[in-house]
């Protein structure tokens, strides 16, 4: 192992995921919806990258200006490479934490971010970081960080722990990570079918082994494989937080705010009856076997009137990113699947079918004629967010800003679908962060911007991209061998691109 590691598994890059919880501009409705006072964010930090997606893409997507490092120097170095080709004003740098944090050039944030790193780093990196936001954060700035919770990983923390034990004791370094974790998981199985009385106490865990086989290696690794590996509750995070002068805002996970769908009436009684805002959420998080939390904390909490909060609500800028006709309207909380009311939820989301950014107090005039009031309408809207079909939308003078830079990375993302499809994400100036678009429908996109107009031209562009690179299509598990059947199968799924997807491509201008 290197030595810059610090125990953290870097002999396989990261996954090029993005997180849209990272995009600044979602913290706005969240607040609002908790009556909470947000900042305007001028400067945005995201500390641990990975390789740099979800960071790229809100630094060209917003106006605001982005700092942030991985120490891993090959995920710094694409993700650098992405800066560059976006032109954006963004500093990437491949320090590690301690590094970064006494860097002098670095303003003061108003948006620190970190996805999936708390849990998995030291406590001399925890504290690092902590007096990074003590220091950097300032007043009124808020902080998301996303990490492992207990109660949720209760019965599965001594099996991930036997595994990387069995990783270091049986599995041998010269032959890779992902062989370790292949013969790890082997291992946990073989046990489990032995019967152990641990497994009679945690029926769950045989289940919770089967799923690991199918995720991504590259993910597994990041998440148990480390020699850090710590859920935490959500009192003794607070307590972590409390000298950087950090409060509890709100959830960052939309679905949190509506908890119709999360708890029993006898379950929001209950914590109804307790006072205390931070002891509130340590029970919640029994109530719903919390595994994994996504919060923000902010420094300096003020909460807005109720007529500040009325009025800012009503001027959120809303649009749908879905199609329309496509939307179910089912939603599965912690409760299990919740049908949402047609009577509601139809009229909101007719008012957005024209995809054109509308603010809360539009939509409102729009469906008062079904007798839908405010109330309804931001808990509708808060779902519907949760489902991922509605963003938050940024002022058009801001959007126009930033689709020269958007431009600009996503022909460059594009250009990489040619060979692979790991990106899965294009950037819109409208939302200010990234939609999910495949690899074909993104050379779809390329061959359009290379003037190219009817499906059935993307279809043959997309074929001959694939050929000179030996590949075929593989569908419901079986290799597409003629290039007929593969054409046909590529000028279908471009007909639907042009009929589903691009109406809303366009209107996010991420074209
Ligand atoms: C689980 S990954 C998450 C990456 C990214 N935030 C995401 O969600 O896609 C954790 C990342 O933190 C980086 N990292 C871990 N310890 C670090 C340290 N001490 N300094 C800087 N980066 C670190 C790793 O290289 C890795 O890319």
């Amino acid at each position: 192992m290197n030595d810059w590691t610090a125990g953290y598994v870097a002999d396989v890059g990261y996954t090029y995921g993005y997180y849209l919880e990272l995009n600044p501009l979602r913290i706005k409705l969240a607040f609002l919806n908790a009556g909470i006072q947000f900042p305007k964010v001028g400067h945005a930090c995201e500390l641990g990258f990975g390789q740099g997606i979800s960071a790229n893409i809100h630094a060209s997507a917003s106006v605001s200006s982005w700092f942030g490092t991985d120490f891993n120097p090959s995920q710094a170095a694409f993700a650098q490479e992405v800066a560059a080709a976006s032109g954006a004003d963004s500093k990437l740098y491949d320090q590690a934490f301690d590094e970064f944090a006494h860097r002098d050039d670095l303003p003061d944030f108003d948006y620190i971010g970190l996805h999936g790193i708390w849990s998995w780093i030291s406590d001399d990196n925890k504290h690092i970081i902590v007096d990074f936001i003590k220091r950097k954060l300032k007043v009124g700035g808020v902080l998301y960080i996303s990490y492992n919770t207990q109660p949720g990983w209760a019965a599965f923390a001594p099996i991930r722990h036997l595994m990387t034990e069995h990783a270091e004791i049986l599995g041998s370094e010269g032959r890779g990570i992902i062989n370790r974790i292949d013969g790890a998981i082997d291992f946990a199985d073989k046990l489990l079918a032995t019967n152990p009385m641990f497994s009679k106490a945690n029926p769950l865990v045989a289940e919770r082994i089967s799923k690991l086989k199918q995720q991504n290696k590259h993910y597994l690794a990041h998440e148990y494989f480390n020699r850090d590996w710590h859920p935490m509750h959500f009192a003794t995070m607070y307590h972590w937080l409390e000298p950087a002068k950090l409060q509890y805002a709100c959830s960052a996970n939309y679905a949190d705010h509506v908890e119709i769908l999360n708890l029993t009436s006898e379950q929001q009684s209950f914590l109804n009856e307790i006072p205390d805002r931070m002891f509130q959420q340590s029970v919640r998080d029994f109530m719903v076997n919390q595994q994994f939390r996504k919060d923000y904390w902010v420094k300096g909490l003020r909460k807005l009137t109720s007529l500040e909060q009325s009025e800012q609500l009503r001027q959120q800028k809303l649009i749908l990113i879905s199609h329309r006709a496509d939307i179910v309207l089912k939603i599965n909380g912690n409760l299990g699947e919740a049908e949402l009311t047609a009577a509601i939820y139809n009229p909101i989301l007719d008012a957005l079918a024209d995809y054109k950014a509308k603010t809360l107090g539009q939509i409102e005039q729009i469906v008062a004629a079904h007798n839908i009031n405010f109330s309804q309408l931001l808990q509708a809207i808060l779902v519907i967010t949760a489902m991922g079909h509605i963003s938050a939308a940024q002022d058009e003078n801001i959007s126009a800003k930033a689709k020269k830079l958007t431009d600009k990375l996503n022909a460059d993302l594009m250009m990489r679908a040619r060979s692979s499809s790991e990106i899965s994400y294009l950037a819109s100036p409208v939302t200010g962060g990234g939609i999910a678009i495949g690899r074909f429908p993104q050379l779809f996109l390329l061959a359009l911007s290379q003037g190219k107009k009817q499906p059935e031209e993307w279809a043959k562009f997309v074929w001959q991209i694939l050929t000179a690179q030996g590949q075929k299509i593989v569908k419901n598990g079986q290799t597409l061998e003629s290039a007929e059947d593969n054409l046909s199968e590529l000028i279908e799924q471009a007909q639907t691109f042009a009929l589903k997807q691009l109406p809303i491509i366009k209107a996010l201008q991420i074209v």
